[in-house]
């Protein structure tokens, strides 16, 4: 069901959207976005935006659009040049990630996507688990090691930021020594995805563009050199094949391949590890709670997942003239979906402010792996690191107990916690 609500965008509705936008960026909406999304869903389904565009705060109008892929596209770069704000649209770090598997449609979409089949199914997430779980134990180790010493550590950096580039890093074959370079530049590559990112913005996501470019190729030209039985190799053996007479288009499309899935792995996964030792740690009989009932590890990583997506914004624009929750949307607009308040849209989630491990149907309560064609590819592996890394860290502590709360920074799309002092 959704709300049908006559939304003119009147002054005064244009003002409260730029106030709650506002209070969703500061450190006060970073650490409790929930009333931001509340306030935003009782303007409606469908809220103009000051910008001209619409966030889409009910759970049911966001599946519409994720799913819709004839009628709601990435805005991809044929939208872009059709932007009159050419300083955004056009400035080379947006378009550079434009060329990355979710701004891309069909049949570009369809045919980079039907390449890497599903590259985390059953038997390859099995082969990975023994690693996952050596790389859990070792961040483990070395969190236990400075809580010792200095009876507290930085969750963040010791683990969160670590699991995911180790994991993802074994997995493309990449060497440690590169890890906090490339942590580096997916951290500042990122502000060219915000809603509204400044001109120096744009001039840090330009800089880590550059260095992206230089290191993902200096890999690639690696790996012909020295072809292996790797990830990137058979994808350069792939599309060599597709472009047989293309030698840059078939690099240009591992490059835009290698690059994006590994800084859409990172910042993702490590939100997802800080959020839920966060909300499972701050209250040690919650946390005592699961140490007991191991067997709703799963449902915890799901209401992790549901009760702060670690992605808050994914942006499509209307194919043509359109309608969404008895909202006309004319051809080209931009649509936000909100992702943290669908699934706390209460006639989606019966008490949706209240964290609940035991929640009816946990899997099914979010959609913060996206949906449709652009569902998340790596959605399997990022669950396995979260499950691997709860289960150690729950075998290892009887308490684990933040400090303050997290540290963020200011986004308001891919949302990135920087610090969070732990102590047991
Ligand atoms: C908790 C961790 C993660 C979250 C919350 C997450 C979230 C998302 C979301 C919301 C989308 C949809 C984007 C859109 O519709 O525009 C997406 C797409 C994607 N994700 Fe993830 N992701 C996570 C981890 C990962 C990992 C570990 C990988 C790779 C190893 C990955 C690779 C991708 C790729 C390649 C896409 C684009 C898919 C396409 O457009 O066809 N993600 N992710």
């Amino acid at each position: 069901m959704t709300v049908v609500r006559s939304m003119s965008g009147t002054t005064a509705d244009r003002r409260a959207v730029i106030f709650l936008l506002r209070r969703l960026r500061s450190p006060e909406g970073q650490n409790n976005p929930q009333p931001v999304w509340h306030e935003l869903r009782a303007l409606g389904d469908v809220v103009p935006a000051p910008w001209g565009g619409y966030l889409v705060t009910g759970y049911d109008a966001c599946t519409e659009v994720l799913r819709g892929k004839a009628t709601w596209l990435a805005p991809d770069l044929a939208w872009q040049a059709r932007q009159p704000n050419t300083e955004r649209w056009q400035a080379s770090a947006t378009r550079a990630i434009s060329r990355a598997l979710f701004r891309l449609n069909p049949p570009v979409h369809t045919a980079q996507r039907r390449s890497l089949g599903n590259p985390f199914d059953r038997h390859a997430l099995d082969s990975l688990a023994p690693r996952v779980a050596a790389h859990a134990t070792r961040v483990v180790d070395r969190l236990a090691e400075r809580i010792r010493h200095d009876g507290e550590a930085d969750f963040v950096t010791l683990v969160g930021d670590r699991l995911p580039i180790l994991t993802v890093g074994e997995w493309l074959g990449i060497p440690e020594h590169h890890h906090a370079h490339i942590l580096d530049f997916t951290h500042r590559q990122v502000h060219s995805q915000e809603l509204f990112p400044t001109k120096r913005e744009l001039a840090i996501s330009a800089q880590a563009t550059a260095d992206m470019r230089e290191f993902f190729t200096g890999l690639i030209e690696e790996r012909r050199a020295d072809p292996g039985d790797d990830v990137v190799s058979r994808w350069i053996r792939y599309w060599d094949e597709q472009f047989p007479d293309d030698r840059a288009a078939a690099d240009q499309t591992v490059y835009d391949l290698v690059m994006f899935i590994t800084i859409a792995s990172l910042e993702t996964s490590a939100t997802l590890m800080a959020n839920a030792v966060w909300l499972l740690g701050r209250h040690t009989d919650r946390w005592q709670w699961l140490r007991r009932h191991q067997e709703h590890i799963d449902d915890a990583v799901e209401e992790t997942l549901r009760y702060d997506p670690p992605v808050h914004f994914n942006t499509r624009i209307a194919a043509d003239d359109t309608q969404l929750a008895g909202i006309p949307i004319a051809k080209d607009q931009m649509v936000h979906v909100m992702y943290g308040a669908a699934a706390h849209d209460p006639r989606r989630n019966q008490n949706p402010e209240l964290f609940d491990i035991t929640r009816e149907g946990a899997h099914l309560s979010h959609m913060s792996f996206g949906g449709g064609i652009h569902y998340c590819l790596g959605a399997a592996l990022a669950r396995l690191e979260a499950r691997t890394l709860l289960t150690e860290l729950l075998r290892r502590f009887e308490t684990l107990i933040p400090l303050t709360a997290p540290t963020y920074a200011p986004r308001m799309v891919f949302r990135r916690v920087t610090s969070l002092k732990v102590t047991t």
